[in-house]
């Protein structure tokens, strides 16, 4: 009896401490995302961390995503808008995309970018993407480095997904510790990343492939800069 209410006292621990954590990782979010150096410097950070790979991989996504002229494309977790310059001249002015994000700052460099570059089809939407509530309506989503940050990434996921038509197709990227055979190398490059990822408010452990592959067939996968980025493209099971 007194082990019954010891294991059900720790799971009520266990889902306190769950929901403390969360509700930490979303204010950690927000103040990144608004007003830290990382939102103020984005270029620079994005530069130092990823020396322009993360263009190779955003160019080669979009290019799996077979995308036509007049598709409408979810872009969850948008920020300053990178992943438009591939997106829209794939969709033309028929096309659409959605771009949703948490971060009323970024939603405002998105902007800022979609109307220097005159493009007039995208909407924004401020908004956590682990509560939208789309069903079927996108020929595809493209989402970069957003699952390792956003605080409920399954939950983002699986929504994501089902936002998507059937057969629709989803490209992921992301970061995760990279791997070069180099010890030493190897060694300052795993701490340089840890603390990219930490100045980001990322979790790059994140088993984001693994998670993705439930949902998701035909998968392709391509890394990028040394492993530490990575392109996962599928279609929606
Ligand atoms: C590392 S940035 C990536 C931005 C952009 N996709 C890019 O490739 O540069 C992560 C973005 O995720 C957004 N984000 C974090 N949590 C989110 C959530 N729950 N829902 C939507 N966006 C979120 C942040 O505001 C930020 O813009």
């Amino acid at each position: 009896m007194i082990e019954e209410y010891k294991i059900k006292g720790d799971m009520l621990l266990n889902k306190k401490t769950e929901k403390g954590k969360i509700k930490k990782e979303y204010k950690e979010v927000k103040e990144t995302y608004n007003r830290s150096f990382p939102a103020k410097h984005y270029n620079l950070v994005r530069f130092l961390s990823f020396w322009l790979q993360d263009e190779k991989a955003r160019a080669y996504a979009v290019q799996k995503l077979n995308l036509k002229s007049g598709d409408i494309v979810l872009n969850p977790a948008c920020g300053p808008g990178f992943d438009f310059d591939y997106i829209l001249p794939k969709i033309g002015v028929k096309g659409k995309v959605i771009a949703v994000d948490y971060s009323q700052h970024m939603l405002a460099l998105a902007r800022k970018r979609a109307r220097r570059r005159g493009w007039k089809n995208i909407t924004f939407v401020q908004a956590d993407a682990a509560k939208i509530l789309w069903k079927n309506k996108f020929d595809a989503a493209v989402i970069t480095l957003g699952l390792s940050v956003i605080p409920k990434w399954k939950t983002a996921l699986r929504k994501i997904v089902a936002a998507v038509k059937p057969k629709g197709k989803i490209a992921i990227i992301d970061g995760k510790s990279p791997n070069i055979h180099l010890p030493l190398f190897n060694f300052l490059l795993k701490i340089f990343c840890h603390e990219i990822c930490h100045l980001a408010s990322a979790d790059c452990t994140r088993k984001i492939i693994q998670e993705a592959r439930i949902y998701l067939q035909k998968t392709k996968r391509k890394d990028f800069l040394f492993q530490g980025l990575y392109v996962l493209t599928g279609v929606k099971k």
